[in-house]
């Protein structure tokens, strides 16, 4: 077992735990015993304070499984049972490639509780990447097959809240397929699972089944949102700690280490990740996919992508550009059907125990929240010293505002990294003839001997090596020949990254970067400028966006959705529900990711007019809004 339950969390008392650590498998009482007549324990794969993991053998079936056992001892830890106890409800309700699913739960007359899981041999990621980073290709894939494990996961809503290298297994026999582990941490709620009775007044007394008030995982892999506490987290923390796995896989290390959890999670809070270049020297990552990485790890839940599904579509659209193909053609259907929740009646057993871990999963968890409120040490310190210090409170980003250390923090790294390589800032004086000699209707194919393939190449150069003045002078150089490359998604994002960079140094060429978005690139230039206006707060770049996008909209030069997102995005709370109104007629996909962001978004209080989440309008309009597109592309 990992380091979960390790410094950041207060360990249980472990009365044998120094001593087991040592003892060899050979000395091991369970090794050889049959578990519950049908279970053979055959050898230990990893050994954690309370329990062990084992390879077994169904001898019915004779079959290969691994058998998850918590000692009698344990049942004096109510934290560990019902942390256990999750895990067999969540990995029963899961069935997907990507994902060790559970398949018995039960109890010894010793006392022992065991989790039969599907046996996967072979090293975990976090073994994979102590060999050094991994080729970006396989990076992705990885990336993509937990992508799509996590989408059947959250379907099931269910959120795993410890995803993490040491969480996942690269299955031997499938290529090294990755299969995700663990669902010890997982947020269950149990009227999503089809074999709980919705009537049970068990049931319905504690819909949640998560531990209140207590905060689990491993630092590194934990999104700033979990200041508000672990209840709060939804998919999305997921998706950040992917992100963190993502670049820990690309760069060998991942985004920030320190001398403490403190200083961690101060720089999970408040620092951009640094560039991959920058943490692994002579690592080269492509762009689009270093760009993907950085979303899943926005500071603020509604800057990420908001469903694994999203993610998906990123990860497919960047492998296509940088190699021209999909990865799922890997040795595992990477997106497949997710297998339909079990039915009340359905395999006898596996229903019954399903149920039976359910109700007293409910019960520990109530227990536990009469317990568990302040709880000294560990991360409860951690956290809470950052609830009351002002790097929390700047952090009110996660709930609207704008995280206001955060502009200084990238101006700084975006000046220190632009001073040294950076040369003139200039249009290239070619550039600048054609400018001024060409007439608009005699097209134009080079722009100082390059033409716009060779442009795109440059930018995306420049945005890989951040320098900025070379970006933009690309950007100018492809508005003018081919601005429709700028529809292609890696071609954006490196001419946002460009823009974002430029942006900073307040000079002519980034006057003249933002005066051809607003005048010369039609709704393409406006959309780019949303985009700055959705992804990069905090920035110069969003500063004049939304400053050049809210003179467009008021113009009337933006699209109608267009028009609605943004100002679905800049107004009031109260303003906001006023909008819903016109969201099925006139929204487009932009605006339904706002809404969504809405709808999810983390909140403190029910009565806060920000706090959209039972908001039955807002749901009715999102479903208007989605059959309607949905309409729109049958057409
Ligand atoms: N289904 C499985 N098949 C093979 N090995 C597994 C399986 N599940 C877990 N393991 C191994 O056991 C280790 C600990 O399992 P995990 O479920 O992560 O427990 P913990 O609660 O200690 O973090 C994993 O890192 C992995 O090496
Ligand atoms: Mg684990």
């Amino acid at each position: 077992m990992d380091d979960s339950l390790g410094p950041e969390t207060p360990a249980p008392s472990t009365p044998f735990a120094a001593e087991e650590a040592a003892e060899s498998d050979a000395h091991d009482p369970l090794i050889g015993r049959l578990i519950s007549e049908r279970y053979r324990v055959l050898e230990r794969i990893a050994q954690g304070g309370m329990g062990a993991v084992y390879l077994g053998e169904h001898v019915l079936l004779r079959k290969r499984v691994a058998i998850k056992i918590l000692r009698p001892e344990a049942a004096s830890e109510p934290q560990l049972v019902g942390r256990f106890e999750r895990e067999a409800v969540a990995g029963a309700h899961v069935s997907h490639p990507h994902v060790a699913g559970a398949t018995d739960f039960g109890q010894e007359p010793d006392g022992c509780q065991f989790l039969v899981l599907e046996y996967v041999r072979g090293r975990t990621l976090a073994e994979e990447i102590q060999r050094g980073p991994l080729p970006p290709r396989r990076a992705l894939n990885i990336a993509r097959q937990l992508a799509s494990a996590l989408e059947a996961v959250h379907d099931k809503d269910i959120v795993h809240r410890d995803v993490k290298p040491r969480n996942v297994i690269l299955a031997e026999a499938e290529g090294g397929a990755a299969k995700l582990v663990d669902f010890g941490f997982a947020k269950v709620r149990a009227d999503r699972l089809s074999t709980v009775d919705a009537d049970d007044p068990l049931v319905n007394s504690w819909r949640d089944l998560t531990i209140v008030g207590t905060v689990f995982g491993t630092v590194a892999y934990m999104a700033p949102e979990i200041g508000y506490g672990m209840d709060g987290l939804d998919a999305r923390a997921d998706l950040y700690a992917l992100g963190v796995t993502f670049y820990e896989m690309l760069a060998g290390v991942p985004p920030f280490t320190a001398r403490s959890n403190a200083e961690l999670f101060a720089a999970i809070m408040d620092t951009p990740p640094p560039p991959i270049a920058e943490r692994a020297p002579g690592v080269i990552v492509p762009t689009v996919i270093e760009n993907i990485v950085r979303r899943l790890l926005e500071k603020d839940p509604a800057d990420r992508y908001q469903s694994a599904g999203e993610l998906l579509v990123a990860l497919d659209a960047a492998a296509a550009a940088v190699w021209g193909s999909s990865p799922s053609s890997g040795p595992v259907p990477a997106r497949s059907p997710v297998a339909p929740p079990l039915a009340p009646d359905s395999s006898g057993r596996l229903g019954e125990w399903a149920r039976g871990v359910l109700r007293k999963v409910v019960r520990t968890t109530k227990t536990l929240f009469e317990q568990t409120p302040g709880r000294p040490g560990g991360l409860h310190a951690v956290i809470r010293s950052f609830q009351s210090s002002p790097s929390f409170r700047r952090s009110a980003l996660l709930v609207g505002l704008p995280l206001l250390l955060l502009p200084l923090l990238v101006a700084l790294w975006m000046s220190s990294r632009d001073r040294d390589p950076a040369p003139a800032l200039e249009l290239a004086p070619a550039a600048a003839d054609d400018a001024a000699d060409v007439a608009p209707a005699e097209a134009i194919t080079e722009i100082d001997g390059l033409d716009a393939d060779g442009w795109v190449q440059r930018l995306a150069e420049a945005a890989q090596s951040r320098i900025h003045n070379r970006g933009a002078e690309a950007f100018l150089a492809l508005a003018r020949l081919d601005p429709a490359s700028f529809r292609r998604a890696p071609v954006r994002a490196d001419a946002i990254a460009a823009i974002v960079g430029i942006a900073f140094a307040e000079n002519e060429q980034a006057d003249q970067v933002f005066s051809v978005l607003e005048q010369e690139l039609g709704e393409e230039g406006l959309e780019m400028l949303y985009e700055i206006v959705r992804s990069k707060r905090g920035t110069k770049a969003h500063e004049r966006a939304v400053k050049v996008l809210g003179a467009a909209v008021e113009s009337g030069r933006a699209s109608p959705g267009l028009r609605l997102a943004f100002e679905m995005r800049r107004s009031t709370c109260p303003r906001k529900k006023e909008l819903f109104e016109r969201a099925p007629r006139e929204g487009d996909e932009r605006l339904l990711t706002e809404l969504k962001a809405l709808k999810y978004a983390p909140c403190r209080r029910k009565t806060d007019p920000c706090c959209f989440r039972e908001d039955a309008e807002l749901s009715r309009v999102i479903d208007e809004l989605e059959s309607r597109l949905a309409r729109d592309r049958a057409e």
